[in-house]
């Protein structure tokens, strides 16, 4: 494909095949030199129209290893503040012989929308509520290091569902693998048509813990609600929290996921974000730099076969 917008939109072998491309770009991060020639000449735009810690930063990052000139766009600083639209800016940037762009936007199909009207590569780096295809990637890599399979894994995903594009990304491509997937979440952050993901409800944070094999703890956006949601912030935190009392419920083994950034006390203690027995969290954040060096080299492979 010429862009990366979604996981729905990937078969269960596109899934995979990025995900052991990335065991061979951790095995290279991990070496001396941490650097791979692929995109050597290639300009890749980090174009983000909302605020980011690890993806900008960990694209930059892949981009560079992998020789590619990676540039960063932040719209704040820029004239989509004096009205050029998202598109009018993609292709002037464009027009300065950029490859790919990485885009995070807050409207949902901002990275589809921009996807047709560029020749350029578009990586979606989360679209709204709607995909954060490489945050499901390297959701998925983290637990096959972990769990060594996915056959027969049980995976909950609590929290702000509705406003969690990583709960969807990570949702359509576990439903392609065969893993079994929990939802549990304050009614008011569940998504109205909940039947669409085929997944089971559950109905307390006890039925969501007990007999998983992966916990993925979702952060509540207060920035999409005013900043005052409902429940409140100390309700949440009794019951849709993760405290390790709770953990106990988990399978043996059991490890725990959270895209971040954490609210430490609300969704989860710090007992638990730091627990070195079943926190994974860092894997995750590690692990993010090897999907997108996999994810740029694959879509710059596809442009080198479609220039042939
Ligand atoms: N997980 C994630 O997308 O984090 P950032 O918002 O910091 O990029």
């Amino acid at each position: 494909h010429k862009d990366l917008i979604g996981l729905r939109d990937l078969s269960k072998e596109e899934i995979l095949s990025f995900i052991d491309l990335a065991k061979e770009f951790k095995a290279l991060n991990n070496s001396d030199v941490k650097k791979s020639p692929s995109l050597h000449g290639k300009t890749v735009i980090n174009a983000f129209y909302e605020n980011s810690t690890r993806t900008r930063v960990s694209f930059e990052v892949a981009a560079k290893r992998l020789g590619a000139d990676a540039i960063n766009f932040s719209s704040s600083q820029s004239s989509s503040k004096k009205g050029e639209t998202l598109v009018d800016t993609i292709r002037n940037m464009e027009a300065m012989k950029t490859d790919i762009f990485v885009l995070r936007h807050p409207n949902s199909g901002a990275a589809h929308f921009v996807a047709q009207n560029s020749d350029a590569s578009i990586v979606n780096a989360g679209d709204g509520l709607n995909e954060h295809p490489t945050q499901g990637l390297l959701d998925l890599f983290t637990i096959l290091e972990h769990k060594g399979s996915f056959e027969n894994l049980t995976v909950a995903i609590i929290g702000d569902i509705l406003h969690s594009r990583v709960a969807r990304s990570d949702i359509w491509a576990m439903r392609k693998l065969g893993i079994n997937v929990k939802l549990f979440g304050p009614p008011m952050m569940l998504p109205v048509h909940m039947e669409v993901f085929d997944c089971h409800v559950c109905s307390s944070m006890e039925e969501a813990v007990e007999g998983s094999d992966v916990i993925i703890m979702l952060r509540i956006q207060l920035e999409r609600q005013d900043g005052n949601p409902f429940p409140s912030v100390r309700e949440y935190s009794k019951f849709f929290g993760l405290t390790s009392t709770r953990m106990k419920l988990a399978n043996k083994n059991a490890i725990v996921l959270h895209p971040g950034p954490i609210n430490r006390g609300v969704e989860m203690n710090s007992d638990v974000v730091d627990n070195k027995d079943y926190s994974v969290i860092l894997n995750q954040v590690e692990n993010g730099v090897a999907i997108r060096m996999a994810v740029l080299h694959t879509l710059n492979l596809y442009r080198k076969s479609r220039n042939a």
